[in-house]
């Protein structure tokens, strides 16, 4: 279904994001017959360029990100596309912008630039007659880099626009699987009765990528994968798994759910803490050589030990690990049951577990492991096997094309539907969480362990799981 016209200002318009993530995006969802032609997408930067070289420069983008996706009419998709130089910390485009803007409908302003940049657009676009009551504004990730900064950021914004116009993304909540992992609680009664620590010994969150920090150096110097990820990404699939069930799928419903989760973390020692740095591979340069600094102390891996105070989680501890340059992209969640109570086959049956495995990517899907009998006339022997479920081929050729994050997110915005956008409340309270950590490991003067290209990271990492009785789902596609 089409939603109303709209105009849609991405600042930054030539930036990477934008080339790699909101243009593409964009023009899937209008290949899907989503956007109307009388819609506006305009994209706003320092360069001199005009529509016609701003169409260029996106079709140049599409060629390149957009993949087999799209449509036949490009031509058609172009033509809602427009330009204006605007400079972010002077005056100039302002007033050409607003000329654009065709009044009565959704007015989006996507800030893809740096924070430092979103107080003085903010201002201008209040000056310029563009920060109405209706309309929106869209901000990425780094909000902040720690408690204080992500307070003045969001005391900044709240001058000039009310939390329901402001759109934090944390592009981990658009992607399809990790809505589905509300779709899986809350939509079947098979799970949420066994979803507490009287039935689960543990929950394991992976997110592992095989790229390193090439061409980020600098960001990431300063952020680590502390602040890069565990912060937002992996901070909200644990809060999507852990909380209680919303009344309704609505905004607050679910983000109140979310921010009690948070709120109820307990502090992190830094016992249950690894870090790790990838060492350099043959060619392929380390990390001190991407971030340009031979003494760097900053984290390209994190595994935590997590604990949640409350009624449902106490006793359940949650692992958390990211890491770059490591063995296989993936991402799940694993939730992994408690021994049944008493085995009626005896020790030589052996221990079997129930493990609900969430794949995030690539293949994403639902795998249950159960256990069964082996098939054959021998005795009671006992294997697990998975019940699986990979939506591609449970739901046929059309799960394949699964979209990006981005295209449900920017169309959320259009919407006007917050759900899975991140509220100035939470963001807040999970760099209260961060922030005692990263100074734990600051004053005992723990420096990440170097790891190899290829591994799961540091042997550390294995340890503290190991140290528990447990370990951790290996890394593979
Ligand atoms: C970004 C991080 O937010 O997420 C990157 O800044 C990371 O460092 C990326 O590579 C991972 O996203 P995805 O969608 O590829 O898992």
């Amino acid at each position: 279904i089409p939603v109303d016209p709209f105009d849609l200002v991405v600042i930054g318009g030539t930036g990477d994001l934008a080339r790699r993530k909101i243009l593409p995006a964009l023009y899937r969802r209008f290949c899907a017959g989503q956007i109307p032609d009388d819609a506006q997408i305009i994209g706003a930067a320092r360069s001199e360029m005009d529509d016609a070289g701003y169409r260029d420069f996106v079709g140049a983008a599409l060629d390149e990100f957009a993949g087999a996706a799209g449509c036949d009419d490009r031509a058609r998709f172009l033509s809602i596309i427009g330009y204006v130089t605007l400079d972010a910390r002077g005056d100039g485009g302002w007033a050409a912008l607003a000329g654009r803007l065709e009044p009565g409908r959704v007015q989006a302003f996507y800030f893809s630039v740096g924070p430092s940049l979103f107080m003085t657009i903010a201002e201008r676009l209040q000056a310029h007659g563009m920060a109405g009551p209706d309309t929106r504004i869209v901000v990425e990730k780094p909000f902040g880099r720690d408690l204080a900064s992500a307070r003045a950021l969001n005391a900044d914004l709240a001058k000039y626009f009310d939390e329901g116009q402001i759109y934090r993304i944390d592009h981990y909540l658009g992607k399809e699987t990790v809505q589905n992992l509300m779709a899986i609680r809350f939509g079947n009664m098979l799970f949420e009765p066994l979803w507490n620590s009287q039935y689960v010994d543990h929950i394991q969150i992976t997110v592992a990528e095989t790229v390193g920090v090439e061409g980020r150096g600098e960001y990431y110097e300063r952020a680590g994968a502390m602040r890069d990820m565990v912060q937002n990404h992996l901070m909200q699939l644990l809060c999507l798994i852990a909380m209680e069930p919303p009344s309704k799928f609505d905004p607050d419903a679910v983000r109140d759910e979310k921010l009690k989760v948070i709120r109820a973390l307990d502090p992190v020692t830094p016992d249950d803490v690894v870090r790790g740095q990838y060492l350099a591979d043959g060619d392929r340069p380390g990390f001190r050589e991407h971030v340009g600094n031979a003494e760097s102390t900053t984290e390209s891996f994190i595994a935590l030990k997590v604990r949640i105070s409350n009624w449902r989680w106490a006793g359940t501890p949650i692992y958390l690990r990211t890491g770059k340059r490591l063995r296989a992209r993936t991402s799940e969640i694993d939730v992994v049951f408690k021994d049944t109570p008493h085995s009626i086959f005896g020790p030589e049956a052996g221990r079997h577990r129930n493990i609900l495995t969430i794949r995030l990517q690539p293949n994403e899907g639902i795998d249950l492991g159960v256990t069964i009998k082996e098939p054959g006339p021998g005795g009671m022997r006992l294997v697990d096997v998975p019940l699986d479920m990979t939506f591609a081929q449970a739901l046929g050729p059309d799960a394949k094309d699964v979209p990006d994050a981005y295209e449900r997110l920017i169309m959320d915005v259009i919407r006007g539907n917050q759900t899975l956008f991140m509220r100035g409340d939470e963001v807040e309270a999970a760099w209260a969480w961060t922030d005692p950590i990263i100074a734990g490991w600051e004053e005992a003067g723990k420096d990440p362990i170097p790891y190899d290209t290829g591994s799961a990271g540091p042997e550390e990492a294995l340890a503290l799981m190991h140290r528990d009785g447990r370990r951790w789902r290996e890394i593979r596609v």
